[in-house]
């Protein structure tokens, strides 16, 4: 790019990941005009001009660099046709994501590549799978594949929960993703999430992070896309992660490439570190959501270099430098979520908790005039760094003025 002229990005999504991907490439010096694609978020579109999802393809020629962050559009193949018009794209093609969209895919890879992950059989009919479950015995996890909303997959403890899970899978309360079972072997362990960044060739790990899933304090309640995160993950040394590296994620990338398959954009390793070593329970194509919000906070080099840098194959020069100290993000969500919830309601309050020294990253809002609404589940997370970030988050936090808004109180405890 030219010094005389600063970078045009566009970052495809519209929820809290995607402000935190903008409020970080925003950072770089290099960077002018942000742009973002997808529905309405008052945090983004504070900064950054909105054109519709359908509009990206047409749209995108303008931009010296395309970030993809769901995994909608990359398992649709956006990467791919953004990449067949010439364009710098972080983000893998559609072939690359099916490491998130299909299970059955992963494990063949791991299989290949003698990643060490969760015993496992794949099955195409309930009868198999009955079969299957009468040889592995309880305790089992029930994996529906493909897509299924982060709603495909059931711990069974007992035999008889198996079977209803597989009856679950295979009656279509998953629609098609249910119609492929992977039944595995239960893995007992602490759980982290490795980030790692490739270009096709090069690859490096990013941070770590933990995520908490279930909806209420004390992990209770159903899961949920992510009520909060902590980066790095505490009490995981880099040994363990440097081994993760070595035995789970580069092994993955490799085995990809030696199938024609180029993987360009953030690999996502979520871990379970077992007596044996770390274990893999599930790759996912694109950042974490929340745990993006509190990994680049900490990211003390330029964002917009990195991504351009994997997008283009240079991601072994690129600098890549984060602060030492941790960053916690606490999701707020609309009072019901997971299940149905209200929006418009009016948020107050945000001014003042990033004067208490926190990030706000807006998901589910929008502008009406003056006010902030909430307009969906997860809404937004605030997020602080620093020596004692927990204790920051929570007291920037008691600013948010929004009776119908919920947050779990453990993050990070
Ligand atoms: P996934 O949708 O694959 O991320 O799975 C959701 C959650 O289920 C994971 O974060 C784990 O907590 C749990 N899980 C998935 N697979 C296993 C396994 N083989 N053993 C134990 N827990 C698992
Ligand atoms: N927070 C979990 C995920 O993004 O998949």
């Amino acid at each position: 790019m030219p010094s005389s002229r600063r970078a045009k990005v566009l970052v495809v999504g519209s929820g809290g990941r995607e402000h935190a991907l903008c409020v970080a490439l925003a950072a770089s010096p290099q960077v002018g005009e942000i742009a973002f694609a997808g529905g309405e978020n008052a945090g983004l579109e504070a900064m950054a001009e909105r054109i519709p999802a359908e509009a990206v393809l047409d749209r995108a020629g303008a931009f010296d660099l395309v970030v993809i962050g769901p995994e909608a559009p990359l398992s649709e193949g956006l990467a791919d046709r953004l990449r067949a018009a010439g364009l710098n794209v972080f983000g893998p093609s559609a072939a690359a994501a099916e490491v998130e969209t299909s299970k059955a895919f992963t494990k063949a890879i791991c299989e290949e590549a003698g990643i060490p992950t969760a015993r496992f059989t794949v099955c195409d009919s309930e009868a198999d799978a009955l079969a299957a479950l009468a040889r592995m015995g309880a305790p089992l996890v029930v994996k529906a594949d493909g897509l299924a909303a982060g709603k495909g997959v059931i711990i069974a403890d007992t035999e008889a929960a198996a079977r209803e899970a597989i009856g679950l899978c295979f009656s279509g309360t998953f629609g098609a993703a249910g119609a492929r079972v992977v039944l595995e072997e239960k893995l007992e362990g602490p759980e982290v999430s490795l980030f790692a960044l490739s270009d096709g060739n090069t690859v490096r790990a990013l941070a770590s992070a933990r995520d908490y899933k279930r909806a209420f304090d004390g992990d209770h309640g159903p899961n949920t896309g992510g009520m909060g995160a902590i980066s790095p993950a505490p009490g995981v040394s880099d040994a363990v992660l440097d081994e993760a590296m070595d035995t789970i994620v580069r092994p993955a990338i490799a085995t990809l490439k030696a199938r024609g398959i180029d993987y360009v954009g953030v690999l996502y390793a979520g871990l379970m570190l077992t007596a044996e070593g770390p274990k893999l329970i599930e790759f996912n194509a694109r950042f974490g959501d929340p745990e993006c919000q509190a990994i680049l906070p900490r990211l003390t080099s330029d964002f917009y270099e990195l991504c351009l840098a994997t997008a283009t194959g240079r991601l072994a020069d690129a600098p890549l430098a984060f602060s030492p100290d941790s960053a916690v993000a606490v999701v707020v969500a609309a009072a019901g979520y997971p299940g149905p919830v209200a929006r418009g309601e009016p948020i107050g309050g945000l001014a003042a908790i990033e004067a208490a020294g926190a990030t706000v990253y807006h998901a589910g809002t929008r502008r009406e005039g003056d006010e902030v609404l909430s307009n969906g589940g997860r809404v937004l997370a605030a997020v602080a760094t620093g020596p004692d970030p927990r204790t920051k988050v929570y007291e920037a936090l008691d600013h948010l003025d929004w009776p119908g808004g919920r947050l779990r109180t453990d993050i990070a405890s």
